[in-house]
């Protein structure tokens, strides 16, 4: 049984942080796909709140990038202010974007507002936001912290994970795998391209 407080498992413990900070300082090159398969477009009825699920399942650092995918002749994205994303005004987008192929970079951390650039779409609930660091969020009206009403399976899932002392080596052993993973993926496609 490992004692949490015995000094050989608090370097063991040291150690493996340090690993995954090295490790994901390395891995920069993350780029998500927004909506996954659903891609970017109006929400279907079936998956109303596609982008406010995606966000919340998703964390991103600086480094990482969003890639909006869409028919050009029928959307586009536009990242706006938290004013503007709650009213669906839409004028003086911060960033309008509309070849369909569209790549954000983080290049801080924050409260980031996107919707599409068409007439109704913002109405029509295609929008995404998202922070990325600690940072409280800006927007309590309509972002990830208004989902709990749409399905009771989900906080459950992630509330009632236990937490002894003892599995921390194996999270962060989990989380070492992941970045592992991620970077060893990052240098795969840096190859390529
Ligand atoms: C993000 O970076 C890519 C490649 O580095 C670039 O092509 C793209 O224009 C950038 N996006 C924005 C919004 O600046
Ligand atoms: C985030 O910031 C708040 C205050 O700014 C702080 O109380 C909290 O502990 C921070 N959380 C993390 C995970 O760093």
């Amino acid at each position: 049984m490992a004692n949490p407080r015995s000094p050989r498992f608090q370097l063991l413990f040291a150690f493996q942080l340090l690993l995954l900070l090295q490790l994901q300082t390395k891995s920069f090159c993350h780029q998500y796909k927004v909506g996954d398969l659903d891609g970017w477009g109006i929400p279907t009825s079936a998956n109303p709140l596609v982008y406010a699920k995606w966000s919340k399942y998703h964390t991103f650092a600086i480094g990482d990038s969003l890639l909006f995918l869409y028919p050009p002749s029928q959307d586009s994205v536009i990242q706006v202010t938290a004013q503007s994303y709650d009213s669906c005004k839409l004028k003086d987008p911060i960033l309008y974007m509309n070849n369909g192929n569209s790549l954000f970079n983080i290049t801080k951390e924050g409260n980031f507002y996107f919707t599409s650039g068409e007439p109704g779409h913002c109405q029509k609930k295609q929008k995404l936001h998202f922070t990325v660091g600690n940072v409280s969020a800006e927007s309590p009206a309509y972002g990830p912290s208004a989902l709990p009403d749409f399905a009771p399976s989900y906080p459950t899932v992630f509330g009632s994970i236990p937490q002894p002392p003892s599995s921390s080596p194996s999270l962060s052993f989990s989380g070492i795998l992941t970045a592992v993973i991620g970077s060893a993926a990052c240098a795969i496609l840096s190859g390529i391209m």
